[in-house]
């Protein structure tokens, strides 16, 4: 699994709990967070040399545990390696948020990146074209997340300036379209006006991750062993902030320069 930073340990965390004998190859990509606002063809870019180190490691799949990673490179990387073996958030998120809404109008709050791309939009409106969609760019969160500031008064007033334009439109659901997002639930309830549905698309990607690898013969039979955690960025920091994103976890912590360092080993 990769992302820019700590917010795919949301997706280890949801697969963790479903499928607790598997073992996690995990590389947050800190030495380039935030993702967010960059352009798109250098998330493409990230993304394809990224899954090459994992696809090499070797692993049974990759999972791009972000959003951004998913709505620019899923469609390419899939091709290439097969839609069984890499995973992306957008499609399922996009599933489990269309069938939720009883109003038929979803809201999605994720990186201008994100946004930009379109990619929600139009994997909602394949299921539904006649469904309202409201995406929103939220810059502010994720530095808020990487920050540890899940629950602050900045989180709350963020939470709620973003909100603001879904509630706005009578959205009774929201996607999470950033995997950090799932830290902030706390502020974004605190926020919320009315009550809404929060879809955290990590959910059905596990689900869809279970039925690949059941169908193709591949569950761990015994417990795989603790998770390999990787960083482009500071290990010692990462070391710091995974207690906190992944409560009980012992996994240990490694530097990792991909494209340079040769493939790491499971
Ligand atoms: N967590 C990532 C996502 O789901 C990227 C966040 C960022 O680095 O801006 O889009």
């Amino acid at each position: 699994m990769f992302d820019s930073g700590v917010g795919g340990l949301t997706v280890v965390s949801a697969l963790a709990q479903r499928w607790p004998k598997e073992r996690v190859l995990y590389l947050g990509d800190q030495g380039h967070v935030p993702y967010g606002g960059r352009p798109l063809d250098e998330i493409r870019s990230f993304a394809r040399g990224i899954t090459a180190m994992l696809a090499a490691a070797p692993v049974k799949a990759v999972v791009m545990a972000c959003n951004i990673s998913s709505a620019t490179a899923w469609p390419e990387l899939a091709a290439v390696y097969g839609p069984t073996r890499i995973f992306g958030m957008v499609r399922p998120g996009a599933r489990r948020a269309e069938e939720a809404s009883r109003a038929r109008r979803v809201g999605v709050l994720a990186t201008a990146g994100t946004v930009a791309s379109g990619a929600y939009t139009a994997a909602l409106r394949d299921r539904d074209p006649d469904l309202t969609v409201v995406e929103v760019p939220c810059p502010k969160l994720v530095p808020l997340v990487e920050a540890g500031e899940t629950n602050s008064d900045d989180a709350v007033a963020a939470a709620t300036e973003y909100l603001a334009p879904i509630e706005a439109a009578g959205c009774d659901v929201v996607v999470l379209g950033c995997t950090h997002y799932p830290y902030l639930l706390d502020a974004l309830n605190t926020a919320a006006r009315e009550p809404v549905i929060f879809i955290d698309p990590a959910e059905a990607v596990a689900d869809d991750i279970g039925e690949a690898l059941s169908a193709a013969g591949m569950f761990a039979q015994q417990p795989a062993g603790p998770h390999r955690l990787m960083t482009t960025g500071d290990p010692s920091v990462f070391a710091h902030q995974v207690p906190r994103f992944l409560p009980g976890d012992r996994s240990p912590v490694h530097g990792v320069r991909w494209g340079r360092s040769p493939a790491p080993k499971c």
